[in-house]
C-alpha cells in the first residue's frame, strides 16, 4: 500500500517534470537554424559614382588676363597701367564704346540675342572696357564715392570682363530699379548661362565693398559661373576663399 503510493507520487512527478520540461522558443529556435547554417557572404557595395570635382585652382585668380581674374578693393589690377591685348567691339547697342575682350564680347552679343529672342525687348551696353585713365574720370564723376565707384586701377571694367547693361531705353540705366525691369530679371535668372556673374549682388556690400549693382556684369567663363549657380555661391571673393573687401587697405 505504501509501496503503490510512493510509486504513483513518483509517476506524477515524473509526469509533472515532462511537462515542465524547458521548450525551445520560436526565437531560440531561429537562432539555432541561424547559426547552424553557413554565415552569409556580404551583399556587395556597389562602388560610389566618383563626384566631380570643380578644380579651383585651374585659373588663375590673379593674372589679368585670367578669365578668372578677382579684383577688389585689396586685389588692384597688377600692373596699374594693364590694358588687354584681345580688346574687340562687341556688336551689340552701346551708349558710348562695346570694347570688350573678345570671349567677353562674343558672349554678351549670345545673351543680348537671346534676350530679345524671349522677351521681344532689347539691352545695350552703359559701360565696358575702362582704361586706367577713365576709371580717373569715372571716380571723379562718382563724386570719389567708394561705395559706388572703384579708384583707378581698382576696376573690374579694366580686365575688359566687365560691363554696365541697361534696357535700349535707358530707362533705370544704372539705377538699382533696373532690378525690377525685365532686363534685369531676365540677367539675374539667366546670364550665368551665358557665363556672366551678377558681381555687386544686393547685401553683400561688407563682402564685394560695393552698393548693389544689378546692371553690373563680370564676364568669368560658363563653367565658372555654372559652378557659382550650382553651389549658389554669389561672389568670387567667397567662392575663392578670399578675405571681404568692404574697403581699401
Ligand atoms: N562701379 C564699379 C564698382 C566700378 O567702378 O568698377
Ligand atoms: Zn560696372
Amino acid at each position: 500500500m505504501v509501496a503503490g503510493s510512493v510509486i504513483a507520487v513518483v509517476a506524477v512527478i515524473a509526469v509533472v517534470l515532462t511537462v515542465l520540461q524547458p521548450t525551445a522558443s520560436p526565437r531560440a529556435k531561429a537562432t539555432a537554424t541561424r547559426t547552424a547554417s553557413p554565415t552569409p557572404s556580404p551583399t556587395p557595395t556597389p562602388a560610389p559614382a566618383p563626384v566631380p570635382t570643380f578644380d579651383k585652382t585651374r585659373f588663375s585668380i590673379d593674372d589679368p588676363m585670367s578669365l578668372w581674374v578677382v579684383v577688389d578693393k585689396l586685389r588692384p589690377i597688377n600692373p596699374q597701367s594693364f590694358v588687354p591685348s584681345d580688346l574687340v567691339d562687341a556688336n551689340v547697342p552701346a551708349v558710348f564704346t562695346s570694347t570688350l575682350r573678345e570671349p567677353a564680347a562674343r558672349a554678351v552679343e549670345a545673351m543680348f540675342a537671346a534676350f530679345t529672342a524671349e522677351t521681344g525687348e532689347s539691352l545695350r551696353l552703359q559701360s565696358a572696357f575702362r582704361s586706367y585713365e577713365t576709371q580717373i574720370e569715372v571716380y571723379a564723376n562718382n563724386n570719389y564715392d567708394d561705395t559706388q565707384s572703384a579708384r583707378p586701377g581698382f576696376s573690374e571694367h579694366q580686365t575688359g570682363l566687365a560691363m554696365d547693361i541697361s534696357p535700349a531705353s535707358g530707362e533705370c540705366a544704372l539705377d538699382e530699379c533696373f532690378a525690377n525691369m525685365v532686363g534685369g530679371q531676365w540677367l539675374a535668372a539667366n546670364a550665368w548661362k551665358y557665363g556672366f556673374l551678377m558681381r555687386y549682388p544686393s547685401g553683400l556690400t561688407q563682402v564685394t565693398g560695393y552698393a548693389f549693382e544689378p546692371w553690373h556684369y563680370r564676364f568669368i567663363g560658363t563653367e565658372l559661373a555654372a559652378e557659382l549657380h550650382n553651389t549658389g555661391i554669389q561672389t568670387l571673393e567667397e567662392f575663392f576663399g578670399l578675405p571681404p573687401a568692404p574697403d581699401y587697405q
